[in-house]
């Protein structure tokens, strides 16, 4: 009875429609470039973030749905039963068109010089379209402060206004840093220094340049790079990575997998820009051993007896309760489970903590 309710239930919840004479099933709810993309039909878009509620400002997915005089975002759009939906069109194409060069009237065409370079979503479209020439006359925007923090730069010349960063913030970040503001040159993007952590999420989705890693600007350009997926190593939380590695096998940048579990895309500011310590000329790579005159340089094995022998010492002279363990909060849960199994079986002490409050 109740596994005829839900299958009763999941096929109110289909709708069936066309897209480009293809028949697609999708569910109540979804938009047309969501069932679209389902099918393996590609819709451009800009503005438009897989992780973000629509937002609907940049019209790249517009798409002509019959009966309806005028084309409609694919993005904002709920799917409804039997509509036939047209994706590629000479008039969508024109449209679409149009809503690049709307943007690029205030876009500088700086790119040899701009780190987005090759990855950015404005450049390939504008290719894609064949938009070679503004033939609109707007008076061109004009910013005299710009946004800085330690590891973001804010290009409010480049911006497209699609509101991904705006958005992210919100959603993603929840920190609600980001806003569109109207300034005397129009609107613009202005950020809260007080709410800002510098997390980069708003990098991460910007669409174009707008807003770059200022850490590694400049360095390194997009089809140099390699990425390796790894996990970052700042807590116990295993939030998934990509290392953006140059020509020289340095890592320049860090990114979040967007598709990945636990955290879809999302890092914070240690995860994404607390890298450059592996290449300090101070890091450790050896255990050193305290002595009269300082540290001296030793093996692993030498360094893990004198800590053994160290605990037994103790152990014997004061009691297992004059010894304490703190487990490091990068470490994996497993590790910290080891950590405590060690102290209350092996050494006899409940007196174990965990520095989970980096
Ligand atoms: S992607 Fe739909 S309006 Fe921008």
């Amino acid at each position: 009875m109740h596994n005829k309710y839900k299958e009763k239930k999941s096929i109110m919840n289909v709708i069936r429609l066309k897209i480009d004479n293809k028949e697609v099933t999708a569910r109540k709810g979804q938009t047309i470039l969501e069932a679209a993309t389902d099918a393996g039909i590609k819709i451009p878009t800009l503005c438009y973030h897989k992780q973000l509620s629509p937002i609907g400002s940049c019209r790249m997915c517009v798409v002509e749905v019959e009966g309806y005089a005028d084309p409609m975002a694919a993005c904002t759009t709920p799917v409804a039963e039997g509509i036939s939906v047209l994706t590629q069109s000479d008039r969508l194409f024109r449209m679409r068109q149009d809503a690049l060069r709307m943007i690029l009237v205030n876009h500088p065409l700086d790119c040899p010089v701009c780190d987005k370079a090759g990855v950015c979503e404005l450049q390939n479209l504008t290719f894609e379209y064949g938009v070679t020439s503004v033939d609109y006359q707007l008076p061109k925007r004009k910013y005299t402060s710009a946004y800085r923090t330690t590891f973001i730069e804010h290009f409010p010349e480049r911006c497209i206004l699609c509101l991904r960063c705006v958005s992210a913030c919100k959603e993603i970040q929840g920190h609600r840093a980001l806003s569109m503001e109207n300034g005397e040159n129009g609107p613009q993007i202005v950020i809260n220094r007080d709410k800002c952590v510098s997390c980069g999420e708003c990098v991460q989705v910007c669409p174009v340049g707008g807003m770059l890693e200022k850490k590694s600007a400049t360095k390194w350009r997009s089809w140099e790079t390699t990425t390796v997926r790894t996990t970052c190593p700042y807590c116990g939380v295993g939030c998934q990575q990509l290392l953006h590695i140059d020509k020289n096998g340095k890592i320049v940048q860090v990114t979040g997998v967007e598709d990945a579990e636990p955290n879809k895309g999302r890092l914070c500011v240690k995860g994404r820009y607390g890298f450059d310590f592996i290449y300090s000329e101070e890091r450790l790579k050896t255990p050193l051993i305290r002595e009269k005159d300082g540290f001296r340089e030793a093996s692993w094995d030498e360094a893990l007896d004198l800590v053994a022998d160290t605990f037994k010492r103790i152990i014997k002279e004061s009691g297992p309760d004059a010894i304490a363990g703190v487990s490091c909060a990068r470490s994996i849960n497993e590790d910290s489970y080891q950590m405590q199994k060690l102290f209350r079986a092996v050494i006899g002490t409940n007196n174990i903590d965990h520095c989970a409050r980096t």
